[in-house]
């Protein structure tokens, strides 16, 4: 679906590049956690999905459609939506009904149309009832699924989160995380950035970026149980993650690629069996 190729960009002449010699394939409805350190080139990576960059050097494709075609623009920005950390910037309705439309509005579709599509798209993010009140009046969490339901009333194959739940209460995030699995599982590709670990162990393949590369690439398995080397990118392992591994560090015989709180339960329970047992002998 998005195919990335000796991908280098530079935002000012004689500066260093802030992403170099980028390869990448991203196949359709995958959900993708992008990780790494502050300026490491995590949004500057995923502005090329949707052509809000073009390469200083390589190419980006988007389903065989190269982002340097500005004819193809309409294009790869209907298949590839992009919400960000500030919803707030990305409200552009007076209404919550007519946020949404805006998008669709803009493809010249029938107002029948228009009207169907926004309304399943509040309805996928849980908005419906809202329709006429003013963005403004919802919480920073409504905002940010606003946001998303104008995306999704684009009929995305692609969502690409910069950071959406960084200024989010807890109720907030749950809510966009949900919302992300959901989408997933209904086949629309996620590609999530984030600085939470937890939030990353919630994709199928996360992306590892340090100093304008990808340093990293596989399963949620792969990645997060290589505690140390995380923090050594300055990236701190999910507390879960972090807590079998000091387990570990004491001798213990627990596994490590474990990040949620039920698979610890789990790898904790047998542990007390396995000691109890080892006591009885
Ligand atoms: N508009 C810009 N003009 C000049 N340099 C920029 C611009 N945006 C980013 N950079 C530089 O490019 C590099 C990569 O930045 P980028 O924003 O892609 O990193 P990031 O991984 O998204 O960081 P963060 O985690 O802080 O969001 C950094 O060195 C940054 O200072
Ligand atoms: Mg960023």
């Amino acid at each position: 679906m998005i195919r990335v190729y000796n991908l280098t960009y530079t935002y000012e002449k004689g500066r260093s590049p802030a992403v170099k010699g980028l390869n990448l394939e991203i196949d359709e409805g995958e959900y993708i956690a992008i990780i790494g350190p502050n300026g490491c080139g995590k949004t500057t990576l995923i502005r090329h999905f949707n052509a809000l960059l073009i390469p200083s050097v390589g190419e980006v494709q988007v389903a065989e459609l190269n982002t340097r075609d500005s004819k193809s623009l309409l294009e790869i920005r209907r298949r590839v939506g992009m919400a960000f950390q500030n919803a707030d910037n990305q409200i552009v309705g007076m209404s919550v009904e007519e946020d949404v439309a805006f998008g669709p509005g803009n493809l010249g579709l029938p107002a029948a149309e228009v009207r169907r599509r926004v309304d399943q798209a509040l309805e996928m993010v849980g908005l419906t009832g809202l329709q006429t009140h003013s963005p403004h009046t919802l919480s920073g969490g409504q905002k940010q699924l606003l946001a998303l339901a104008g995306l999704l009333a684009m009929e995305p194959k692609i969502i690409v989160l910069d950071e959406p739940t960084a200024s989010l209460d807890p109720e907030g995030k749950k809510k966009v995380l949900t919302l992300l699995k959901t989408l997933n599982l209904q086949g629309i590709g996620i590609i999530h950035v984030t600085h939470s670990m937890e939030e990353a162990a919630l994709a199928s393949r996360i992306l590892v970026m340090n100093q304008g590369e990808v340093v990293a690439d596989g399963s949620p398995g792969d990645i997060l149980r290589r505690v140390e080397w995380l923090k050594s990118l300055g990236l701190a392992p999910p507390q879960i993650t972090e807590l079998m591994w000091q387990l570990q560090q004491r001798g213990e015989d627990v596994g490590t690629s474990i990040f949620t709180v039920d698979a610890a339960v789990e790898e904790i329970s047998n542990l007390l069996e396995r000691l109890k047992s080892a006591r009885k002998a």
